[in-house]
């Protein structure tokens, strides 16, 4: 925490919103001395927050929480009355969640707006961090210049991971503002210089090491409507390097070459690059189908086409059923019907509770559908993941209940639990003949010399 006469310095701060971007936002500021208010509309959110920890699981977030609550830099509240006329920065963080159509549900960007734009002191800065699509911030300036009030509009789109939030909040590559008035863009590009030089101190209270090599971040500041696509387009970009490494998996599976060796090259040419290109059960989450779904429809509107996106949408949800089919192959049995599997990992991506739209789930349902016996097992994403869940699909405890006497094991997420797990133990308690690798991530060599056959994705 940085000594208090700096706090005083520093204008107060509203966020809007405490969902992961929310949460994480307010507790930064907050550890880098900023006074910050939280704004969380639901009780039981609120209610959790305020006793100093977290709704979702998220590494280094409760000791921040804790932290700042009590150095009385951070107040959780439900009251827009109470926060936002005393504050010269707003960060709008409210969800955009989708239409069936895959549109944005913008009621929260609106409504958020609309409240704050009631009480808002004239000069002060409204910054849009939820995902929009572009064009939307020309609409929430509207909002404002109809309730009269002076406020300066700013797009600061957000590009934290979950599961590393507050390491790329702290040591970010790159800030990105979009807004035709520049002062208030360069107060918001300063605010995180400040975040910058607390970075590493903020880091040792999160329990978090800073990377070892970390290049300049860059400092942008662009057009709003630029700064909105900004957004959405990484993403999308991002999303096509998985489903590019998908589809060339395909082939491998064909070919006998093994996709890791080959994305391993391709990506060690330096206009490529290495992340992002790891095969598997394909992508989920709260971001990346939402924001596709959400590019493709704003294009619609514009008159775009976007294909290229439609294709990769239909390949990403092949994924889960590709790998089953791979392993109804294996076993002779086309329904997997009768069969009793493990699927280990139910949230979208390891180091999460969250299982928006995850692929694990997409096969634990699939499987319990077509009538084979599941029992699926997640360290953290098990509560978020159960409403989601075909009535049929039981929940274990622990890793060892979930594999006992099954006939193939699926290890849908990389949790560092499964990774390192003991393969002839597995073997052993399990009495399986599959081990399906659906992220790639295990050696095959560990694997010669037990009863387990290995099934990777692109690695025949
Ligand atoms: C993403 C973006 O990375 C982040 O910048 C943005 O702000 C929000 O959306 P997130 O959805 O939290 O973050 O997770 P990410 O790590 O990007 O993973 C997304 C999905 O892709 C996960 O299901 C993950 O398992 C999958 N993935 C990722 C792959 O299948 N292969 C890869 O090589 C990388």
């Amino acid at each position: 925490m940085v000594s208090a006469p700096f706090a005083l310095e520093r204008p107060t701060v509203t966020v809007l919103g405490c969902g992961y971007v929310g949460v994480t936002t307010a507790v930064v500021l907050a550890n880098c001395g900023y006074n910050v208010y939280a704004i969380e509309p639901m009780p039981v959110r609120l209610d959790i927050l305020k006793t100093g920890k977290s709704f979702f699981y998220e590494a280094g977030v409760d000791p921040l929480i804790a932290n700042a609550l009590k150095h009385g830099t951070l107040v959780f509240t439900n009251s827009y009355e109470a926060s936002v006329p005393n504050s010269s920065i707003i960060f709008s963080c409210v969800g955009t969640p989708d239409y069936e159509d895959g549109s944005s549900d913008l009621t929260y960007v609106f409504e958020a707006a609309q409240h704050a734009a009631k009480l808002v002191k004239p000069g002060a800065i409204f910054v849009q961090k939820s995902t929009v699509p572009v064009g939307t911030g020309a609409q929430v300036e509207q909002v404002f210049a109809k309730a009269n009030a002076e406020v300066r509009y700013v797009s600061n789109p957000e590009f934290l991971a979950e599961s590393s939030a507050i390491r790329d909040t702290l040591w970010f590559d790159r800030i990105v503002t979009g807004s035709e008035d520049r002062k208030a863009a360069q107060a918001i590009l300063d605010l995180y210089k400040i975040v910058e030089e607390h970075a590493d101190d903020v880091g040792k209270i999160a329990g978090l090491q800073p990377p070892t090599h970390l290049p300049k971040p860059h400092y942008i500041n662009t057009a709003r409507n630029s700064a909105e696509l900004i957004k959405v387009s990484a993403n999308a970009f991002l999303a096509l390097k998985i489903t590019f490494a998908n589809s060339i998996a395909k082939l491998a599976d064909k070919s006998d070459a093994d996709i890791t060796e080959v994305m391993q090259a391709v990506g060690a040419d330096r206009r490529i690059g290495s992340a992002f290109l790891n095969a598997g059960r394909g992508y989920g989450g709260g971001c990346f189908p939402k924001d596709v779904s959400g590019l493709i429809r704003t294009a619609e509107d514009f008159g775009v086409n976007m294909e290229i996106m439609h294709a990769m949408v239909e390949l990403n949800a092949s994924m889960p059923h590709y790998i089953i089919e791979k392993v109804a192959l294996a076993l002779n049995s086309p329904t997997l019907q009768d069969k009793k599997v493990a699927i280990l990992g139910l949230a979208f991506k390891a180091g999460t509770s969250d299982s928006r739209r995850s692929p694990a789930v997409v096969m634990a349902n699939t499987l319990a559908e077509q009538g084979t016996v599941v029992t699926a097992y997640d360290p953290q994403a098990a509560l978020e993941a159960k409403h989601e869940l075909h009535d049929a699909v039981h929940l274990a405890h622990s890793l060892d209940e979930a594999v006992q006497s099954t006939d193939v094991v699926f290890v849908a997420t990389d949790w560092p639990e499964f990774i390192h797990m003991d393969i002839i133990k597995l073997a052993k308690l399990s009495g399986a003949k599959l081990f399906v690798d659906c992220m790639n991530r295990f050696d095959r060599d560990k694997f010669a010399g037990t009863t387990l056959k290995y099934i990777g994705v692109g690695r025949n």
